[in-house]
């Protein structure tokens, strides 16, 4: 038996394979596919205190080896999830993380305590990073002095763990990672998709409503790697890695480079069942190399 479990202080994962906000829908969407307990964890769609209706399509496009999203962070907003979607998720076996989003710090502050009660979800992603919103997400996530002021503002008044996802598009992000460390964030994910851009040469427009989008898939997967590597060796509050993992080896390479855990994305669309297969893959590694636990090859390169 290999031991694949990792903790976020007292909340225990049962494995280190989570799926990325946004890309899982809420879980139920892929019942018929998975059971999906067998998880460390499932992040659901970023959610705002308000329903939103996203941008305006298009806002898919796709790029070598990746894909742009402007989505907008489309939801029903907090009293739909809770009396529609909480009850059906609360039946899974595994730590259902919120994803949560907003305009103002006080959004992130009001949905962040209303999260406090909801039993069965003990753990909150704070989303500072979201690229395609005019208000709040991004704009949070690439001004230090923004990251401390809602990280801290959210840790007041929130009981349970606290994971701040990071943007990549900024200049050093070991800096924002400290920073939120210090706010008191429990743990961080990282990276949140890069900024990019497409022009659709036939229409001599852009491709995505919104011009710009975020960019995720294997394309980013070297920087988020790069960026995954520096952050976990600069805090000590456990790092979350994602950014274009495809499979196992990808998936080991964050491991590999200090990440205590990791979110599967863009790969879910491709392969719904890319997160299981991954988990799969991560035992058989160890087992056939004869390493019982995965904390030991957590930062091995670095050793
Ligand atoms: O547009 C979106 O909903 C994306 C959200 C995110 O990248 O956090």
């Amino acid at each position: 038996m290999v031991n694949l479990g990792f903790s976020i202080g007292d909340l225990r994962f049962r494995n280190p394979v989570l799926t990325a906000s946004g890309t899982f829908g809420y879980g139920s969407e892929f019942d018929d596919f998975m059971d999906v307990s067998r998880l460390g964890g499932i992040v659901v769609k970023g959610t705002t205190l308000e329903p939103r209706e996203g941008n305006p399509y298009p806002r898919m496009a796709e790029t070598p080896s990746g894909m742009l999203n402007s989505v907008g962070l489309q939801n029903k907003g907090i009293d739909y999830f809770g009396k529609y979607i909480y009850p059906r998720i609360s039946e899974y076996d595994t730590n259902v993380i919120v994803n949560v989003n907003g305009s103002y710090v006080d959004d992130y502050v009001a949905l962040a305590e209303r999260l406090n009660s909801f039993d069965r979800i003990p753990a909150i992603e704070l989303n500072i990073s979201c690229p395609n919103v005019k208000m709040g997400g991004m704009a949070f996530g690439t001004n230090l002095g923004s990251a401390r002021e809602v990280t801290r503002a959210v840790r007041a008044v929130y009981m349970k763990k606290l994971i701040v996802k990071l943007s990549p598009n900024v200049t050093n992000i070991v800096d924002f990672a400290l920073a939120v460390e210090e706010e008191g964030a429990d743990a961080v994910s990282l990276i949140n998709t890069l900024l990019g851009m497409v022009v659709d040469v036939k229409r001599m427009k852009p491709a995505l409503s919104t011009i710009t989008g975020g960019l995720s898939g294997p394309a980013v997967r070297p920087v988020a790697l790069r960026m995954v590597w520096q952050v976990a060796r600069a805090v000590k509050i456990p790092v979350i890695g994602m950014g274009g993992i495809m499979n196992t080896d990808d998936a080991l390479q964050f491991i590999l480079a200090g990440a205590s855990a990791i979110q599967v994305g863009t790969a879910s669309f491709i392969d719904p069942l890319a997160s299981v297969k991954i988990l799969e893959g991560i035992e058989k590694y160890l087992t056939d190399k004869g390493i019982s636990d995965i904390s030991d090859i957590k930062g091995y390169i670095n050793r």
